[in-house]
């Protein structure tokens, strides 16, 4: 096997960015397929903390070769501050990381537009990052967007900004001065263009030639199933789509490339943003699971919302990207606790739901089903086998698997990457 999908199965921050970098060493390309800079992997370099938003987090290890696809939106600002820090800490880039001339620009009218919405109290909050995705994606499907060839070809690039700002200006003009957002967008121009130049590539056809040479190519997803346009919580989703189809058609790949699909999901539920979220705790096990598992957004600092382990969402996720084989992460976060929930159906108006339900008023009321197990007995950080796992995080986890359908190949305790257990024996990541 030579591909492999890893992707988020609950609300996004299912600790993907360790994953993915324990995966990379493996691989020999890391692509990003969706989303843009509203994405955010904390990983451990040289000791200490290091955030990537955009670059695979692959980027940090010597020869590993980095794509952006077509299926992500790219702020060319937010990815010229990456390659100049990633440059500051000496990690050099050229010649391995590409980005897809067919990916969409972020301008900085799409990171107005999205303020503007957000901040409207007469429209629907969805809680976005801010950072432009939602309008960027919003201009491709109504074919006004502006491609990274576009954007390099000066006269073709002046052509639809002006297109773009006329507009644009209907929205933005109340607030914020057309002309001065043309003059921050050419002001920034020759420098951002001149640096996208260097970057830009086939990426379609890159991969196309790295399959023929069998090598190992990651798809990372960003963001989870449950903010997936189409299967996640509408409208409270982001504007692409993280599940393994996602992949496909975001990497210029065909479904029959693909091999393999991981998923990530954490030993308990979270969320940023607004939208429903069935078993959200509001009293101290929510402020412990917060704390325990330091759940602050890495790219907005928001707090995120805590819960239970949802299966019936994860059945969802499992079933929608033919999922078989699963990575938990932060189990040890669940030490201390006397009793764990694991919500096994919903409960609506009297009946029980076990599918993920459609309708946004059942996600938003139904409420959890949940079975009931004792706390993890024992210490599970440092341990590095599963059988010396305490006996009831044994029970926790074949549990889990047996209510989602799929098998939890490797468990993630901590931020650094040798804090994992392989459950099962001889896994083929590849
Ligand atoms: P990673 O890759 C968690 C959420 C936002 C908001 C919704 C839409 O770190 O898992 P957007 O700016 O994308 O239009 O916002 O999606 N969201 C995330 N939540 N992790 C992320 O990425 C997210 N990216 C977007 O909070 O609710
Ligand atoms: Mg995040």
């Amino acid at each position: 096997m030579s591909t492999l999908v890893v992707l988020g199965t609950q609300w996004g921050d299912e600790g993907k960015g360790k994953v993915v970098h324990y995966l990379a060493t493996k691989s020999d390309y890391i692509v990003r397929y969706q989303g843009g800079n509203n994405a955010g992997h904390t990983l451990i370099y040289e000791n200490k903390p290091f955030v990537l938003h955009l670059i695979p987090s692959g980027i940090l290890f010597p020869k590993k070769i980095c794509i952006i696809t077509n299926g992500v939106v790219v702020d060319p600002k937010a990815l010229k501050e990456e390659v100049d820090l990633l440059k500051k800490k000496n990690i050099p880039i050229d010649g391995r990381f590409f980005v897809s001339e067919l990916a969409h620009v972020i301008l900085p009218y799409h990171k107005y537009i999205d303020g503007i919405l957000e901040d409207d109290t007469e429209k629907v909050k969805i809680g976005t990052t801010k950072k432009g995705i939602g309008p960027c994606y919003a201009d491709k499907v109504r074919r006004v967007g502006i491609r990274i060839a576009d954007y390099l070809d000066k006269e073709v690039f002046l052509e639809l900004l002006e297109q773009n700002l006329k507009e644009k200006e209907l929205m933005l003009g109340k607030v914020i001065s057309i002309d001065k957002v043309r003059k921050e967008i050419l002001e920034d121009y020759p420098v951002l263009s001149k640096f996208l130049k260097k970057y830009v590539a086939d990426t379609s056809l890159l991969l196309a030639d790295a399959m023929k040479k069998k090598k190992k190519i990651l798809f990372e997803s960003a963001q989870g199933t449950l903010l997936d346009l189409d299967y996640g919580t509408y409208p409270f989703v982001t504007s692409s789509n993280p599940t393994a189809g996602g992949a496909s058609v975001g990497a210029g790949i065909g479904p029959s490339k693909i091999e393999k699909v991981l998923g990530v999901v954490k030993a308990y539920t979270t969320r940023v943003g607004e939208g429903p979220f069935p078993t959200e705790l509001f009293d101290e096990v929510g402020s412990f699971l917060r704390e325990k598992g330091q759940e602050y957004g890495a790219t907005t600092g928001r707090p995120r919302r805590c819960g239970w382990f949802d299966a019936v969402l994860l059945r969802h996720s499992v079933r929608v990207s033919g999922i078989e084989h699963l990575i938990l992460t932060k189990l040890d976060c669940l030490e201390g606790l006397e009793k764990i929930k694991i919500c096994v159906a919903y409960k609506y108006k009297g009946k029980i739901i076990k599918e993920f339900p459609a309708s946004r008023i059942l996600q938003r009321d139904c409420k959890p089903v949940y079975e009931e197990m004792p706390g993890l007995d024992g210490k599970v950080r440092g341990v590095r086998s599963f059988d010396k796992l305490p006996k009831n995080a044994q029970k926790y986890i074949r549990r889990l698997e047996e209510l989602v359908g799929a098998k939890i190949d490797l468990i993630s305790l901590g931020r650094k990457r040798e804090e994992t257990i392989a459950v099962s024996k001889n896994i083929k990541w590849f």
